[in-house]
């Protein structure tokens, strides 16, 4: 289970994101921004936050650490955007937060150099969760004290949306020509060969527990959260195995 906490002030909205994330302060005095559940895109972005941020940090890439955020929509009352006020009573319950990096810079391929290991791994992992939005045009990734650190894994596990088909989906290969940090040469093979073995049946289910049981009810064709759990490790188990040999790079 994530650490849970409840939100106690709407700080700010970070205008570039496109779900609208907010930064807050939560009851254990700490910053988080926010992610919230009555954003377009629904709850599914924020299971997908959530599998695929708790995936990466056990694989040893860096995450801002995730917690839930508990919302009264009273907060938003006092808003004085009408976007941001929608929004936050739209989003009463479970929302998600993470970490707020001070200082954190967004990642730039001109200005910041990446080693082919480092690359490597981001890429596969990318790779492996079918992360469309790590391109050069929107990095999703910031960076400290030049060390990378990973955001925004709203939109993986497309196979999400269309659970019939999950399975076959997995096999499909992944376009890495747009990825950010193609021009650094990963070595997805070295990737592939110290991360996929990490990718087990008991990791994944550690990483799906973490998923609160709110956002994974009533999804149609399955009766308990825990059966949905079980469906997002499958696809993933599957393309871990293969993944590394389906990932199509620039000019390869
Ligand atoms: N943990 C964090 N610490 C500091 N800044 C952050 C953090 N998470 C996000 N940000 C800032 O907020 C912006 C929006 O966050 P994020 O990309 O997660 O939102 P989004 O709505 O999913 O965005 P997108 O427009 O890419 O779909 C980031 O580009 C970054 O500048
Ligand atoms: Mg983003």
């Amino acid at each position: 289970m994530l650490k849970e906490v409840i939100a106690t002030r709407y700080i700010t909205p970070l205008r570039e994101g496109g779900s609208l994330p907010g930064l807050v302060e939560a009851d254990d005095l700490r910053t988080y921004v926010m992610k919230f559940t009555g954003a377009g895109q629904g709850r599914k972005t924020l299971v997908a936050e959530v599998v695929c941020g708790e995936l990466a940090r056990r694989l040893g890439l860096r995450v801002p650490g995730l917690v839930t955020v508990g919302l009264d929509p009273v907060l938003g009352l006092g808003e004085p955007d009408e976007q941001v006020q929608e929004l936050l009573k739209a989003s009463g319950g479970t929302n998600l937060g993470m970490d707020f990096l001070p200082r954190a810079l967004g990642f730039d391929a001109l200005a910041h150099r990446v080693g082919p290991e480092e690359a490597g791994r981001i890429v596969w992992f990318d790779a492996l969760v079918n992360n469309v939005d790590r391109s050069w045009r929107n990095p999703n990734m910031l960076v400290r004290d030049g060390e990378l650190w990973l955001i925004d894994h709203g939109a993986t596990m497309i196979w999400h949306h269309n659970w019939p088909g999950a399975q076959r989906f997995a096999e499909r290969p992944y376009d890495a020509s747009d990825h950010a940090l193609a021009p650094f040469g990963p070595d997805v093979a070295a990737a592939a060969a110290e991360l996929a073995p990490l990718v087990t049946e008991d990791l994944l289910a550690e990483v799906t527990a973490e998923v609160p049981d709110e956002w994974l009810a009533d999804e149609p064709g399955f009766d308990t959260p825990d059966a949905l759990r079980r469906a997002y490790a499958e696809p993933l188990l599957a393309r871990a195995a293969l993944i590394h040999e389906r990932i199509q790079e620039a000019g390869k």
